[in-house]
């Protein structure tokens, strides 16, 4: 694999809704705050050169969350990008808040939702979020009440396009009846398969799945792991992550990083091309089950 001429492209496309195309291989941001998601990057001249380095290597999608940092993470992205290049996409997400570094809160209230929509718009400095993300249904409101609001924001034109975080089957079809959803983001990667149905699901409905923690949080790894990564001189990180790829068609990894070196060795992994034998094997692999 040359990292000069590598690029997210070769990870293919991917549609979504029918609305919007990106390569096949995104960047998750949340990497990029302070230490348990939590304040600003400890350098942010570095935060924003990954940002960009990403762009230039054909990334044209980003996620990222008002609660990553909170808010600086959205912030960062701005600075680094905006105006935002043609073509590139950043999903973020709201319902799930940080009160405190490595602690989450749920808030998936309709009037938590168009305030975090409008914190996010100005953040992100849009008129328009290309595809919001519910980050998780909240236990003690309405799901119909929560998706209601992003549909809602949808028709006010705040929001482009709606999409789906940490959910079951039963969750998706629920929110489907109210408006149409293009991704779902649950936690997944070569060592976590969980989620198989939901990326099947995703597969036979025409919706992305955005594996969380893709590379089990840069703990993938195992004998045959090891085995396919010699055979191709790579890493078991990006066979872990060509074996994503290779999983479903529906599958757009949003890989994180706060170096530019692992950034570049990660898009290499796009045209990293396992042979059926080797996918077998490395499908065969007992699962282990990860943890937030
Ligand atoms: N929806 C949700 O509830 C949810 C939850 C968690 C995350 N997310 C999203 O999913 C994205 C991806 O998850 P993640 O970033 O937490 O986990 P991940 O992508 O599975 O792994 C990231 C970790 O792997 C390391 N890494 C990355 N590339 C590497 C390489 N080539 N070689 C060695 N180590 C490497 C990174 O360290 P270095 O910085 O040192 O490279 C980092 O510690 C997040 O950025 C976020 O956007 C969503």
């Amino acid at each position: 694999m040359d990292k000069n001429t590598t690029n997210a492209a070769s990870a293919g496309t991917i549609s979504l809704g029918g609305e919007l195309s990106v390569h096949r291989l995104g960047f998750g941001a949340m990497r990029l705050t302070g230490d348990g998601v939590w304040g600003p990057p400890k350098n942010r001249k570095a935060a924003l050169a990954v940002l960009r380095r990403a762009v230039e290597l054909g990334i044209n999608f980003i996620d990222t969350a008002d609660s990553y940092g909170p808010h600086v993470n959205e912030e960062l992205i701005a600075e680094a990008l905006f105006p935002f290049p043609a073509g590139l996409v950043i999903a973020t997400k709201g319902g799930w808040n940080r009160p405190g570094p490595g602690q989450w809160t749920h808030d998936a209230t309709p009037a938590h939702l168009r305030q975090a929509v409008e914190g996010s718009l100005k953040r992100l400095r849009v008129d328009r979020i290309d595809v919001y993300q519910l980050h998780i249904p909240d236990p003690v409101v309405s799901f119909e009440a929560s998706i209601e609001t992003l549909a809602q924001l949808r028709e006010a034109g705040k929001i482009r396009l709606v999409a789906l975080s940490n959910v079951t089957q039963e969750h998706i079809e629920r929110a489907r009846k109210i408006v149409p959803i293009v991704s779902i983001q649950n936690r997944y990667s070569f060592a976590d398969r969980e989620w198989d149905y939901i990326v099947d699901y995703c597969e036979g409905s025409g919706m992305a799945f955005i594996p969380w923690f893709p590379l089990g949080a840069g703990k993938v790894a195992g004998d045959v792991l090891n085995a396919v990564s010699q055979a191709h001189g790579a890493s078991p990180i990006q066979v872990a992550l060509a074996w994503l790829l290779q999983r479903s068609p529906a599958m757009l990894p949003i890989p994180g990083t706060s170096s530019i070196e692992h950034l570049e060795q990660n898009v290499a992994a796009a045209s990293l091309g396992l042979t059926q034998e080797e996918y077998e094997r490395l499908a065969g692999v007992p699962q282990l089950v990860g943890s937030r």
